[in-house]
């Protein structure tokens, strides 16, 4: 075992170079299990066998972006675009809420179509339908006033992935219409607004060392986020990172581990990425500090379209089908998938 291991239980309040030292931990199983083992009792303690579960609505894969290694972005011209009707969004959330969901996750690309108005529109319904829900939006870059907005329509929370915090890794993935100093604007705003935000990046991404890595968890432990969402990248065919590498799921799962210890009472989801890579990296994640699953209630017509990276699963099954499934998988690492808001714990 290596003393820094140690040394980061004991006070993970860490520099960029000290988390530079724990990062090669990763290379070691035994390092990286003790480290999942402090996770998992830190995670038990707060959340007991508790899974939180948020009802996923992709509601359109219009975006008015061009991130590099995503396949939804604009200048993707394969990319098959749909928007769901009010009607279909609400549709989506009634299915969710016979399910068991208590929370919805309105997530799309950045689409113009969806004015403030459009947008406060449905989240008002939402709100006065479901009052016992939450609703998190994850619809990217907005004004303070937009989401002022949001938040007065009944908005709770909103997901947006700071991606990276390096700046020069941040401009490798993106085009210089994009500035990680807006992002990070954006999520202070948020923050501001009396949302419960969370922040995250793609594990493995093109460009990103050890310093990236390092300054992603000083971010984040400048910015206390209530969720972070972590995923490896996973290369789609019709962007500039086609023949790029995915990202590690060893590495992941490491990171989850890292954060749940840095942050003990966030709210950390076992992603959709990380199931795409391993059958069984979900299950993975959940025994190593991750708490919350996010499944699809996205009409299956569109499921498909919502194309971020190759091989996405959950594109063919029901909502029921993917509840189900998660249920199961939850049970097979000893916890239990819960109907409830699942707010972060004090
Ligand atoms: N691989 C993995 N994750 C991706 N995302 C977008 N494209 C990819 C990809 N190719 C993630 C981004 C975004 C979230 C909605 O999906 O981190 O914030
Ligand atoms: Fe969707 Fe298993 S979670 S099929």
């Amino acid at each position: 075992m290596k003393e820094v291991t140690e040394r980061f239980i004991a006070n993970p309040d860490f520099t960029k170079e000290e988390f530079k030292e724990l990062l090669k931990c990763a290379e070691d199983p035994e390092d990286a299990a003790y480290l999942a083992k402090e996770a998992a009792r830190i995670r038990k303690e707060r959340y007991g066998d508790k899974v939180y579960t948020r009802g996923l609505i992709e509601f359109t894969n219009y975006c008015k972006n061009n991130c590099y290694y995503c396949g939804i972005r604009r200048g993707n011209l394969h990319a098959s675009r749909y928007r769901l009707t009010k009607e279909e969004i609400l549709d989506c959330c009634a299915d969710g809420y016979e399910l068991g969901f208590r929370t919805f996750v309105l997530q799309g690309g950045e689409d113009a179509w969806f004015t403030d108005e459009r947008m406060t529109d449905i989240i008002r319904t939402i709100r006065e339908s479901y009052q016992d829900c939450a609703i998190t939006l994850s619809i990217g870059e907005k004004s303070y006033e937009s989401y002022r907005k949001y938040k007065e329509a009944g908005a709770d929370r909103y997901l947006l992935r700071h991606e990276t915090a390096n700046e020069e890794h941040y401009r490798k993935l993106h085009p210089s219409n994009m500035s990680l100093s807006v992002r990070k604007q954006c999520l202070y705003d948020l923050k501001k607004l009396g949302y419960q935000v969370g922040a995250g990046f793609m594990v493995g991404s093109p460009g990103q060392n050890a310093d990236c890595l390092a300054e992603d968890l000083v971010f984040l432990k400048e910015l206390q986020p209530h969720m972070v969402g972590i995923g490896p990248f996973v290369p789609h065919h019709d962007t500039a990172f086609a023949k790029e590498e995915a990202g590690s799921v060893d590495m992941t799962l490491f990171l989850l581990s890292v954060i749940r210890i840095l942050l003990p009472k966030v709210l950390l989801p076992a992603t959709t990425a990380l199931g795409t890579l391993d059958p069984k990296g979900r299950e993975k994640g959940l025994a190593v500090g991750a708490n919350v699953v996010m499944p699809n209630l996205s009409p299956v017509k569109n499921r498909k379209q919502y194309d971020l990276y190759d091989n996405k699963i959950c594109t063919g099954e029901e909502a029921a089908e993917c509840r189900g499934c998660l249920a199961r998988r939850v049970e097979s690492v000893g916890y239990h998938l819960v109907d409830e808001r699942g707010d972060a714990v004090l």
